[in-house]
């Protein structure tokens, strides 16, 4: 129940799917956490949702978008404000398009990028002087399956996930001189509303394609980020976690 006693956290895209089911993880192992995404409504009602059930101020929603710095710098403050500091980012907002390189735009290029890649370049920057104020953080940054490996369609979103899984390795060489730690998470086929634009049969076919023949919950995931956030995974720090039923092992 206490595995996060004492610790804030910051989920950014956490008003639905693996950043809801992780701000609920969270909270329920004693942690208070700062809701960070564009969609106002959800977040708000998410956190209006988790304080009524824990009967106490354990969360805030805030409008972040991680693509502005200033949101992220509001972001922060509010951790600090309502909370007291930031000891855990989990860089997990993202968008993704299925285009291959011919038929991805410039614009659709510019808007995964930023989104997947340079938002979690802000985040990292913006929150760890937070995180070094306190000593210490845990940093993890949501890539992909498709940050490994190919698939011939999604070409910006494979150049956005690959990227954040160096940037996460750069990053804990950068911090851990401030016990600072960062590692990538590298979900498989997750149910989430991200898997929406793909119909029921399509997306049963790509999850056949993993050895466990299946989709996972939001929340198998989120056991391990929870797990990188505590301090369980004290020496943890430049990894690589796959949670992909074994999609990458074939
Ligand atoms: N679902 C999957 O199969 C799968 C697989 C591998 C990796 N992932 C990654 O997992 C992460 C979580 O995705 P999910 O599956 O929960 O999908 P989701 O679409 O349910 O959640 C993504 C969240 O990010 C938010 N978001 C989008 N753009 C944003 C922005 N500019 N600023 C702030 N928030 C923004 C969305 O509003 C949404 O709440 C993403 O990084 C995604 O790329 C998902």
């Amino acid at each position: 129940m206490d595995r996060l006693k004492n610790k804030v956290a910051l989920i950014s895209g956490g008003a639905r799917g693996q950043g809801a089911a992780e701000a609920k993880l969270f909270i329920n192992e004693g942690a208070k956490v700062v809701i960070g995404d564009v969609l106002d409504g959800d977040a708000r009602k998410l956190s209006d949702d988790l304080n009524r059930a824990a009967g106490a101020h354990v969360t805030v929603a805030i409008h972040l978008d991680v693509t502005r710095a200033a949101d992220w710098r509001a972001a922060v403050d509010a951790c600090e404000r309502e909370f007291g500091g930031l000891d855990i980012l989990v860089n997990n907002a993202g968008i993704l398009n299925t285009k291959g390189i011919a038929e991805t735009s410039e614009e659709e290029w510019d808007a995964i990028i930023n989104v997947n890649q340079k938002g979690v370049w802000l985040g990292m920057k913006i929150a760890a002087p937070a995180m070094k104020k306190r000593g210490s953080g845990s940093i993890i940054n949501i890539s992909s399956i498709y940050g490994l490996i190919g698939s011939g369609g999604s070409a910006a979103y494979h150049a956005s996930k690959g990227a954040v899984r160096l940037l996460t390795k750069t990053a804990a060489v950068e911090f851990a001189p401030n016990n600072i730690r960062v590692n990538s998470v590298h979900p498989g086929v997750i149910k989430t509303p991200m898997v929406d634009i793909f119909a029921d049969a399509e997306l049963d076919a790509i999850a056949q394609l993993a050895p466990m023949k299946r989709a996972a919950r939001p929340e198998e995931v989120g056991w391990v980020v929870l797990f990188l956030a505590t301090d369980e995974a004290s020496f943890v720090t430049g990894a690589e976690y796959l949670v992909d039923g074994g999609y990458t092992a074939v």
